[in-house]
């Protein structure tokens, strides 16, 4: 893939919300391809400090070369972003003035057939963010799960109303050969969902063992707290999620942290003693405009939410 390819969702907008110290210290947690960085390096005076976490080391490769000639000083360190507390150590910082988690996939990674993140393209049912690393590839898990594992993921992860006639299929199919492509994947899916659903169907299966392959939902819901003692006094937080399942966890955990208290609703007074921690800059999630829209269809489903630690 080109780098001319790649354009980082929301960049106007992520840039005005979180960078409000030109010689801070901001990380983008899903470096990617570095898209952001670069930007964010392009605004800010050279004494600020960029850094940057992603699971996959194809992408940290990108993000580092597109990085070398940035004027700050650039860190890039491969982890899970959930593990943010344990490799703070290695960065030259205790704490940030702005985070960004740009969840999901990157146009890298979908690009990029031998991963199986597309089912418009031929490859092997693959799917891990790490493929350096063992673990479950998708094909494991469409040959192992029972049709009702494969049911409940479709559903929970993908919202897909015919998650149980799709596991149903799999599974009668992989009696007859093991899942190994895409293809595959794609014609059982296209054997039981008629035109002119079909796209919708298989876009909400892949992501939806995606999503479960690679534990998405607990990162993220691992990840937010830790953000919390990380983040300095005004610091603020940009979270770009894809799908309803990652924006939900998002605004509610920025309500919760807006609100602190967790007494229950019938306590009269507060016993927790917990104080609010968050103030929320965008009241509404923010959507890209029609013109980034028509630039990069990819961005068209993306959902910005920003809060600031006080
Ligand atoms: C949408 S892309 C980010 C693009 C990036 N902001 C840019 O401008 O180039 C999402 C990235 O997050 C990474 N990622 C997904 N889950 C992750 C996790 N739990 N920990 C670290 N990185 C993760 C993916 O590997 C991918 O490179």
């Amino acid at each position: 893939m080109n780098d001319y390819n790649h354009l980082p969702v929301m960049v106007n907008e992520i840039i005005s919300f979180l960078l409000q110290k030109k010689d801070g210290s901001y990380i983008d947690l899903t470096a990617g391809l570095g898209g952001h960085l670069s930007a964010f390096s392009k605004e800010l005076s050279k004494d600020a400090k960029l850094f940057g976490t992603d699971r996959d080391s194809a992408a940290i490769k990108k993000a580092q070369d597109k990085l070398a000639d940035c004027p700050q000083q650039v860190q890039i360190a491969e982890a899970p972003y959930s593990t943010i507390d344990k490799i703070l150590p290695q960065f030259s910082v205790s704490s940030f003035d702005g985070v960004l988690l740009d969840l999901g996939l990157s146009s890298l990674q979908i690009d990029d057939r031998s991963r199986g993140f597309s089912f418009k393209d031929d490859g092997p049912l693959d799917m891990r963010f790490d493929p350096q690393l063992s673990g479950r590839t998708a094909a494991d898990l469409l040959n192992e799960s029972s049709e009702k594992e494969l049911a409940d993921i479709f559903f929970t992860y993908g919202e897909e109303r015919q998650a149980r006639k799709i596991a149903k299929a799999i599974v009668m199919e992989r009696q007859k050969s093991v899942m190994e492509t895409t293809t595959q994947l794609k014609e059982i899916v296209n054997s039981v969902i008629f035109p002119p659903y079909q796209n919708k169907s298989l876009a909400r299966i892949f992501q939806s063992i995606r999503i479960s392959l690679n534990g998405e939902l607990e990162e993220l819901k691992a990840v937010l707290p830790k953000l919390v003692p990380l983040l300095s006094q005004a610091g603020r937080i940009a979270v770009l999620s894809y799908h309803s399942l990652e924006d939900r966890i998002v605004k509610r955990f920025f309500q919760q942290m807006k609100k602190g208290c967790i007494c229950p609703p019938e306590f009269a007074v507060c016993v927790c003693g917990i104080e609010p921690s968050f103030k929320i800059i965008t009241k509404k999630a923010l959507t890209p405009s029609s013109e980034e829209i028509a630039v990069n269809p990819r961005s068209r489903s993306a959902k910005l939410r920003v809060a600031e630690k006080i």
